[in-house]
């Protein structure tokens, strides 16, 4: 089974920015994490991050047939972005939406996902462990289909 990780805009910075919130794992080493809790699945993973709505489109597009889940940390578009959630929708790949903060203990403009009502669920809180939690679920939602 392969399941696609997509990380939006700003997921980059893991580790410099806003440490308070964020933590200080970089992306690089939250993606470690990833792919050893994969291994012990055995399942095969693809990690990836852009600053590029678009790209994130892109990438959601041409997963159906490749993939069996996404889990998906879109950041700010998550808030905002219609094409996005109409990418999950068209897609039909199950996706799994995290963050690692909780969205809804946060600014207002926050507790609003355009995403959410196509994803299977949310996993948003619990830092670096929503990566892994997503990777969990998107294993569960495949054995449940
Ligand atoms: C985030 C939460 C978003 O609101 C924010 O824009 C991010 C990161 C998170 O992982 O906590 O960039 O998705």
């Amino acid at each position: 089974m392969a399941i696609l990780f997509l990380n939006g805009p700003n997921l980059n910075l893991l580790g410099q920015r806003e440490p308070d919130i964020y933590g200080r794992t970089t992306l690089a080493e939250i993606e470690a994490s990833v792919r050893a809790r994969a291994a012990e699945l055995g399942v095969q993973i693809d990690f990836r991050q852009s600053n590029v709505e678009g790209e994130l489109v892109g990438w959601i597009q041409q997963a159906r047939g490749q993939f069996k889940a996404i889990v998906l940390n879109a950041a700010a578009y998550t808030h905002t972005s219609i094409a996005l959630r109409d990418a999950i929708a068209a897609s039909g790949v199950p996706t799994i939406e995290i963050h690692l903060s909780n969205v809804h203990a946060r600014e207002e403009f926050r507790h609003k996902s355009l995403l959410a009502p196509v994803c299977c669920g949310q996993i948003t809180g619990f830092g670096q462990k929503s990566y892994i939690l997503g990777l969990d679920a998107a294993v569960y939602v495949n054995e449940t289909k």
